[in-house]
């Protein structure tokens, strides 16, 4: 389809929405039957989110989502990305169901249909039962059964209203930070665990797969990567140089090749092959529609001799970062990704995540609530433009969904840090629609103020 009349020179069909995920928003976590998480277990634990945040609360989605699918609605999006909690509906992660919890994404399903937005269904955003992680979790190779078992669940029960699905969110960040660095849960340092997790999740992936394209009719599956371009944090050092290809492979490659292309990054093939049974590559490549990709940056990186993974985030600024958490405004590294992502994969890309974070201290809201969030608006032009770049040159880019619909709980960083379009008041509930918000919904409709 040749690009329509919107000034970003997007396709005529080309699909606007809002993320967000269930263990930021939903809150709910002693509620009806819910089983707790490892992310519950992780932030509940001291020291590992800032000033001890959890997601028992968050934005209380749970009880107020009419209201947030009255927002969506409002603001013009054409579709919404949400995820499952695994624990909601099996609260042991296998075996009986919690009939609660899959009534709550019932009426959430109709309530977003009933706006006008088609649902886009998640089915993993980090929220493993703890109860599976106490079998051994993602080192487990039975869980690629387990994750089959559950997406049968989802894809039975929703799959005649919802047709966009996604496996994964962000397999990288789950599985490298969550075994290798410590940074998510279980937070554990271990790089044996780290490839062991990974490769199994890649298992769950194809498995999730075949289940979705049995189940529903007319299904579009996808998974969703968090792409970055990776640098040496030195350009003269050749281990900043061999850091950053290890990396650039474990964070880049590592799901998507096999899952797309039906290998292992050649830098990282041996590291897998004790892990490796015959036919797995097979029951990992099985057919997906669309690749999905969250892109915030670049990242720097240097060498880290005798740490489990050998290489280490490097902190380089060559362009302006955030102010307030680090993060860098590089909109050329978005066109770059974009290219890159649909040249190598030669599938539609949606933009499952863009955004722009900032420091709870420096997001001012006057007493209505109100937050003038200028900065959130010069980050989304130029990303958004940046995206322009990347379709003008050939890109095949179907869809921009911006993170996030509201402020939520930005996990290790708690509610210091907000991504919303919506200001979120946690003590109260309270949804505020920032100016950012507006700037998007007029986007949507071709007006880039
Ligand atoms: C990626 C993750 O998918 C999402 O959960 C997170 O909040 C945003 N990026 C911002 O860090």
């Amino acid at each position: 389809m040749a690009a329509g009349k919107h000034p970003l020179g997007v396709r005529d069909d080309f699909v606007w929405g809002a993320s967000t995920s269930a263990y930021q928003i939903e809150g709910a976590a002693f509620e009806d039957g819910r089983g707790p998480s490892i992310w519950d277990i992780h932030s509940r634990t001291q020291g590992r989110t800032a000033n001890g945040d959890t997601g028992d609360i968050a934005c209380d989605h749970y009880h107020r989502w009419p209201e947030d699918a009255a927002l969506l609605k409002k603001l013009g999006v054409g579709a919404y990305r949400f995820s499952v909690s695994w624990p909601r509906v099996l609260p042991r992660g296998r075996g009986a169901v919690n009939d609660k919890g899959m009534d709550f994404y019932d009426r959430l399903i109709d309530g977003v249909l009933d706006s006008g937005i088609q649902p886009w269904l998640c089915l993993y955003h980090w929220d493993l039962p703890q109860r599976l992680h106490e079998l051994g979790g993602w080192t487990n190779r039975d869980v690629a059964g387990w994750f089959a078992d559950y997406a049968t669940l989802i894809a039975t029960r929703f799959g005649d209203r919802v047709k966009h699905f996604a496996t994964f969110n962000e397999p990288n960040v789950c599985t490298l930070f969550g075994y290798g660095m410590t940074w998510c849960a279980p937070a554990a340092e271990d790089r044996v665990a780290y490839l062991k997790a990974s490769h199994h999740l890649n298992l769950a992936h194809g498995a999730g797969v075949d289940v979705l394209r049995g189940l529903v009719k007319d299904v579009s599956i996808g998974c969703i990567y968090n792409l970055q371009p990776v640098h040496p944090a030195d350009e003269t050092v050749a281990a900043d140089h061999e850091a950053a290809a290890k990396l650039d492979a474990h964070w880049n490659r590592v799901y998507a090749d096999p899952h797309i292309l039906g290998h292992y990054p050649n830098v990282v093939v041996e590291d897998y092959e004790p892990y490796m049974q015959a036919g797995d590559l097979a029951r990992i490549c099985r057919p997906m529609d669309w690749v999905g990709m969250n892109h915030y940056g670049p990242i720097w990186t240097k060498a880290a001799p005798g740490s489990q993974m050998g290489f280490a985030w490097a902190d380089v600024k060559v362009a302006d970062a955030h102010p307030e958490i680090g993060w860098e405004i590089f909109p050329e590294a978005f066109t770059e990704q974009l290219l890159e992502t649909s040249a190598r994969y030669k599938l539609p890309v949606y933009i499952t995540e863009n955004g722009c974070g900032r420091n709870d201290d420096q997001e001012i809201a006057d007493a209505d609530g109100y937050v003038d969030d200028f900065y959130r608006i010069t980050y989304l032009k130029l990303y958004t433009a940046a995206m322009k770049a990347a379709i003008d040159k050939g890109a095949d880019v179907r869809g921009y969904f911006i993170w996030s619909l509201l402020d939520n709980f930005e996990w290790g960083s708690g509610y210091g840090n907000r991504f919303g379009i919506i200001r979120v008041d946690f003590p109260t509930g309270k949804r505020t629609p920032k100016k950012s918000f507006a700037w998007y919904a007029d986007a949507i409709k071709g007006v880039l103020g």
